[in-house]
């Protein structure tokens, strides 16, 4: 569902995003790993140990057939199972929009990083200007029936509403510095569809 609705860009963003924050060697969290495509991104990208954390098991089992290197844990992102700094690098993918408690899950993320640690979301945003009404037309009316239409994309018809309701780049920006994180920037791609924030842990 998510290469049919982004044309197969996600993969990119997932690679840019380990570009951004994940260095050879790095003991990486990939958090909502989700069935791991970002933890796989950071294994290729030649990082040391990846962890990918999920609190649903059915998404767990579905990573762990995929790549065997990473260590796959059930967990909840608000109370990770990890000491104080254990990581060089985390990444979250598309899954901090769902976190019932945002500042709570930045947070968390700082205190298992080690200071200078890095950290990049990628998330889904809502582009502004000359694009937002092919996008609400797209977002609003075209992913809702190919979730009714396509196998496994009943989570997409609940899609256009948690974007809404999810905070835009700069606001996200500013829960990150109150969370700890310094240096705190974003790009987004495709026309402001989606945006990558990236901090250090302070
Ligand atoms: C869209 S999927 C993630 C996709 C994956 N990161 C990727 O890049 O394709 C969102 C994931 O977040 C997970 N999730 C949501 N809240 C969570 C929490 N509090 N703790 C751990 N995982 C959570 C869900 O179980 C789901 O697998």
């Amino acid at each position: 569902m998510n290469r049919v609705m982004t044309a197969g860009l996600d993969q990119r963003w997932r690679r840019e995003t380990v570009k951004a924050v994940v260095r050879p060697g790095d003991r990486v969290l990939d958090a909502c790993c989700g069935t791991g495509d970002l933890a796989v991104a950071a294994v290729k990208a030649g990082a040391g140990e990846v962890v990918g954390l999920d609190f649903s098991p059915r998404m767990l089992e579905r990573a762990r057939a995929k790549q065997h290197s990473v260590a796959w844990l059930d967990g909840d992102v608000l109370a990770m199972p990890f000491s104080d700094g254990e990581f060089d690098s985390a990444t979250v993918g598309f899954g901090v929009r769902n976190v019932a408690d945002l500042p709570g899950a930045l947070v968390e993320l700082r205190r298992v990083l080690r200071p200078g640690g890095r950290l990049g979301i990628l998330e889904i945003t809502t582009p502004t200007g000359m694009l937002a009404p092919f996008y609400r037309l797209w977002f609003d009316r075209v992913v809702p029936l190919l979730g009714r239409a396509l196998k496994g994309g009943a989570a997409y018809t609940y899609l256009p509403a948690s974007v809404r309701r999810f905070p835009g780049p700069p606001e996200l920006a500013a829960l990150m510095e109150q969370a700890g994180f310094a240096q705190v920037t974003y790009r987004t791609f495709a026309g402001g569809i989606v945006a990558l924030h990236t901090g250090v842990a302070g």
